[in-house]
This record gives C-alpha cells, structure tokens and sequence, in this order.
C-alpha cells in the first residue's frame, strides 16, 4: 500500500540516518531502554553529550540500578530534570529483579514505560515489527496524511497502517530522524524529504495538526532560605511530587525575621517559573533535614534551581552575614 513511500525512506535512511548513536549500536534492551527515557523529555544533544555515557558507565547494567540507592541514581540524573522518570527507572530495576521482560504487553505495564516506549524497546532491542508513536512521529503521520487533529487512535491507526513490517528497525528510527531532522515544527524542509512525494500535508505543513492556543505559564514567587551551622548550609530533602527525593534548600511564601537577601534565580519548568529569591537567616528558626558541608553537597542530587542558588556571588567565600 505505501511502497513507493517506503522504499524512499529506506533509501533515506541508509543515506542520511544518524547511524551513529550509540543506542542505534547495540541491542542490549537496558542500553535503549535507558535512551528512551533520556529522550522522553530532553534532546538528543544535550542527553549524548552530558548525561548517556556516564550513566552507563556508573550503571552498566539494569541490575547494577537495581541495586542502588534511590539517590545514587538521581545524582547522575542531576540537571536533566522530570525526576520521575528517575525514579521510575529505578523502581523499574528493582521490581524486574535486573532483566526487562520481553513482551510490549509486560514492558508497557511498567512503571515510567507508556505503549510507545514499550514498542521502542522491542522494535530496538529485539526488532519486533511493531510502530512507534513519540511526539516527533505524531507530527510526521500528522502531515502525511493530513490529519488536523491530534488523535490518539487515529494517529496508533494510521502508524500501524504506515509501518514497514519486513523493516521495523529502520523504519521507525528513519522517522524519528525525520522528525528531528527535515519535519519540524516550524520551517519543516519538505524538499528534502523522502516523503514528500506522498505527502498530503506538504503544501500547508503548519495546519498538521492545527495548532492550540498554549497557556502562558504562571509564575510562582517565593522564598529561598539559606540557613548556616557552624559552617554547614542546612538542606531538606524534597517530599513534594516534583523533585521528590532531591535535596535543596527550604522554600517559604513568608520570610521569617533578620532574613537578609542573598540575591535571585529563576528557573522554567513545564507548568510554572519559579522566581526565588534567596534570604540568608537564622538557623533557629527553619527546620532542616540536615547540615552539610559544600564538599557533601557536591554528593547530593539537587535540582538546577537550588545549584543556582549556590553559584549566587553572595554565595561565594565565605559565610555570608546576617546583617
Ligand atoms: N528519540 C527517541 N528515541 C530515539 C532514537 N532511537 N533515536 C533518536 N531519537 C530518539
């Protein structure tokens, strides 16, 4: 049914596909199932460069996860962000005793692992023929086959439709890589793309799918409380769904007395920004999980928020005054 448009995008591929990502050169499950969730919410670059390689090397198996502390793991997940996704690796680990089943069914009712994950892992690692439908993939099948809106079953409908069954593997990274690479969202570049001689979507990419009107997102003020004990900076450890198990520093909506400003940060998270502004006070008068030196607080995971309150120039040398 779509042949010619399937042997234009193996063409594509072997030509032009990134070959070389280092979870397209192994079919250790843990090695691509680790990708996937790196890559869930953050891009390629930033996953390659900074945070793939020295998780492996500090966790090269899922058993070796399995067998780690909860915060041993989020430490090399510092400064990547949605947390849970940690966790639910973690969790993942420990509850698969070290080994990944190998059904999508079983993988999928894991937690952290969604159906397209659960298709990613076995088209990947085992070369089931199976689609896959990640946020890139929905906009190409979008255009494709002109569909203005998002919908779920439609979308699954039309990826089993479209997938190459003799070619899974190579399908399904060459449209992740068109995705990323010639079909995005703005300026998509159709006169490079294999696709586009089929393409019912090519002469008004933008209105596939049509676009909904995004919220702004609020912003939250509140205060940052740095509090001191005989050289030691007091810290707590996150109970709240976002960040949980992270250590920081105290946030409050009050500041109690004395309180001396340190300076300000702010950082974008899906649904909010946060703007803190940091109060150097007295330790009497905030509770804290514990005391630690700067050198333990390099072995702590803290959130990006709470290392920019550390780099603050007010921060630096040392302790700051109360007054
Ligand atoms: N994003 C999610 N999975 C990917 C893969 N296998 N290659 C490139 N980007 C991806």
């Amino acid at each position: 049914m779509h042949n010619e448009a399937h042997k234009s995008l193996l063409d594509w591929y072997q030509k032009n596909g990134r070959h070389d990502l280092p979870w397209r050169q192994t079919d250790d499950a843990y090695k691509i199932y680790l990708s996937e969730i790196m890559l869930q919410q953050t891009q390629v670059k930033t996953v390659l460069e900074r945070f793939y390689f020295p998780f492996l090397e500090r966790f090269p198996t899922l058993q070796s996860v399995a067998d780690a502390s909860l915060d041993d793991v989020l430490k090399m997940w510092e400064g990547l962000g949605y947390y849970t996704r940690a966790k639910n690796l973690h969790h993942t680990a420990f509850t698969c005793k070290g080994v990944l089943p190998r059904s999508p069914e079983e993988l999928g009712g894991l937690k952290g692992i969604g159906k397209s994950t659960a298709h990613a892992i076995c088209v990947f690692a085992y070369r089931h023929a199976l689609p896959i439908l990640d946020a890139n993939v929905k906009r190409v099948l979008c255009r494709y086959f002109a569909l203005s809106v998002k919908d779920e079953k439609m979308l699954w409908a039309k990826a089993w439709e479209f997938l190459h069954v003799k070619h899974p593997y190579e399908h399904n990274q060459a449209m992740m890589d068109i995705g990323s690479l010639i079909c995005t969202p703005k300026n998509p570049i159709c006169k490079e793309c294999p696709l586009s001689l089929t393409c019912k979507g090519k002469t008004a990419p933008e209105n596939y799918p049509k676009a909904l009107k995004k919220a702004k997102v609020p912003t939250k003020k509140r205060f940052a409380l740095v509090v001191y004990n005989e050289g030691k900076l007091g810290l707590v450890q996150r109970k709240e769904r976002l960040l949980h198990g992270l250590w920081g520093f105290v946030q409050a909506g009050e500041l109690p007395k004395d309180a001396k400003s340190l300076g300000s940060v702010t950082h974008t998270y899906s649904h909010f920004k946060l703007e803190l502004e940091a109060f150097r006070c007295e330790s009497l008068h905030v509770k804290v999980d514990g005391y630690f030196t700067r050198e333990q607080i390099e072995t702590l995971a803290l959130s990006s928020v709470d290392k920019k309150i550390l780099a603050l120039p007010s921060m630096m040398g040392n302790i700051p005054p109360t007054s």
